[in-house]
């Protein structure tokens, strides 16, 4: 008796599972990117233990972000200010010391109140860097990067969200491009510092001391004069030569 199905239905059953096994890769795969942290984690606003605003200490207030961020210049890790540093203005008779906001924070510090535990407050940490790679906070912040470029204008924000996706990629078009991105080191907490606000006199008058050519001879190779303003690809670009900034961009560096 001859086969009552036509040939290539014995070829049906691989087909179809090279189809199904395709299209769950590619189902997998979507889902693997769009999960992945770097896609999701732009915007992530945890709620804090205490309704901390940016915008009204670091903007408002003007405090320098090094008055709570101590380590940040020192220290791969910056570090979040212990309750101390509150408490500091926010402990009994001084600043908005019986608001409720402030709870948690007289629960670590005021013995006297009646739920005080002594704990640190529990900040919940916005911004992580995988395991497998390595990031260094003062490798950074002393060789002219701003927590701008990494943050966003944190000193705008009433609650600090994940403002730049930190990938890879984020990490490498500034290494490869890194003159777009410098600026002098008494700017790095000044988050609204654009170039054209620097001094053009003080600023070829720096650069020359330390360069062995004049202010003049500088300036007329930049095509800057009188009454121009500098541009960040100059700034970035005389001050990359004069720290002699070379970001690495072997994997080793960062994959160690
Ligand atoms: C008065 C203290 C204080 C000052 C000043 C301050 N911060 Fe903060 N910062 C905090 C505290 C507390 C937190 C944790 C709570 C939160 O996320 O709001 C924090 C969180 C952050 C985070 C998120 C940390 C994470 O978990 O990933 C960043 C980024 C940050 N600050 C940057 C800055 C920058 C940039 C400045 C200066 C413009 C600044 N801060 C000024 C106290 C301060
Ligand atoms: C240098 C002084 C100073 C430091 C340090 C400081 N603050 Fe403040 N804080 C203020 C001032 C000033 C205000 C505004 C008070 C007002 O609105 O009259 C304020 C307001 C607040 C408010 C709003 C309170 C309310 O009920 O309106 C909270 C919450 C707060 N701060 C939390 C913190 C935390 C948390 C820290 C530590 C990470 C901190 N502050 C460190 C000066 C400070
Ligand atoms: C070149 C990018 C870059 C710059 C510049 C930078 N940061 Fe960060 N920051 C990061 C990364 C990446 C993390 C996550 C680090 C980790 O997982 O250890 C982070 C984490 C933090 C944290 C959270 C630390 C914790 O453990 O909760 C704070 C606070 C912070 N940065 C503040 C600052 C301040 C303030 C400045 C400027 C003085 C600054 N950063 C400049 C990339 C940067
Ligand atoms: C906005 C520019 C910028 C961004 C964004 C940036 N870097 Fe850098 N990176 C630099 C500069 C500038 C240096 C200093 C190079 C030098 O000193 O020659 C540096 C140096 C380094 C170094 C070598 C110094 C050390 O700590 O050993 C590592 C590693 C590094 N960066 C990792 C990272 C990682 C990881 C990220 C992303 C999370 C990142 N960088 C994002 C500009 C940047
Ligand atoms: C400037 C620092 C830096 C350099 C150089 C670098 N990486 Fe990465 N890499 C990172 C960071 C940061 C992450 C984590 C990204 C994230 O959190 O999304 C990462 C993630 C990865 C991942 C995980 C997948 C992904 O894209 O998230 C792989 C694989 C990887 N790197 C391989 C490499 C290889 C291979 C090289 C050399 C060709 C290299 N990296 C060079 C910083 C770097």
């Amino acid at each position: 008796m001859g086969n009552i199905f036509p040939r290539w239905i014995n070829l049906l059953p691989i087909k179809l599972i090279i189809c199904l096994g395709a299209l769950a890769t590619v189902i997998a795969g979507l889902t693997w990117y769009v999960a992945t942290p770097k896609f999701t984690r732009v915007g992530y606003a945890p709620q804090q233990p205490i309704p901390f605003d940016h915008s009204l200490h670091a903007g408002q207030l003007k405090m320098d972000c090094r008055y709570c961020h101590t380590f940040v210049e020192d220290s791969p890790h910056s570090n979040i200010p212990a309750a101390q540093t509150c408490w500091n203005c926010h402990g009994p008779g001084k600043v908005k010391a019986d608001s409720p906001a402030l709870e948690p924070l007289r629960q670590a510090m005021d013995t006297d109140n009646e739920n005080y535990t002594g704990d640190p407050i529990r900040w919940v940490q916005i911004h992580e860097t995988p395991d497998y790679a390595y990031f260094n906070h003062a490798a950074h912040v002393n060789r002219g990067v701003s927590c701008v470029e990494c943050h966003g204008k944190v000193n705008e924000m009433s609650v600090v969200y994940h403002a730049k996706n930190l990938s890879m990629g984020f990490c490498l078009d500034c290494h490869r491009n890194v003159d777009e991105h410098l600026r002098p080191l008494d700017q790095i907490t000044n988050l609204d510092w654009e170039a054209e606000d620097e001094n053009v006199g003080e600023f070829y008058a720096r650069i020359a001391s330390k360069s062995g050519k004049s202010e003049a001879e500088l300036m007329e190779a930049d095509g800057i004069g009188e009454g121009d303003s500098l541009t960040q690809k100059i700034v970035g670009k005389h001050l990359q030569g004069l720290w002699n900034v070379h970001p690495p961009q072997d994997c080793a560096s960062c994959h160690r």
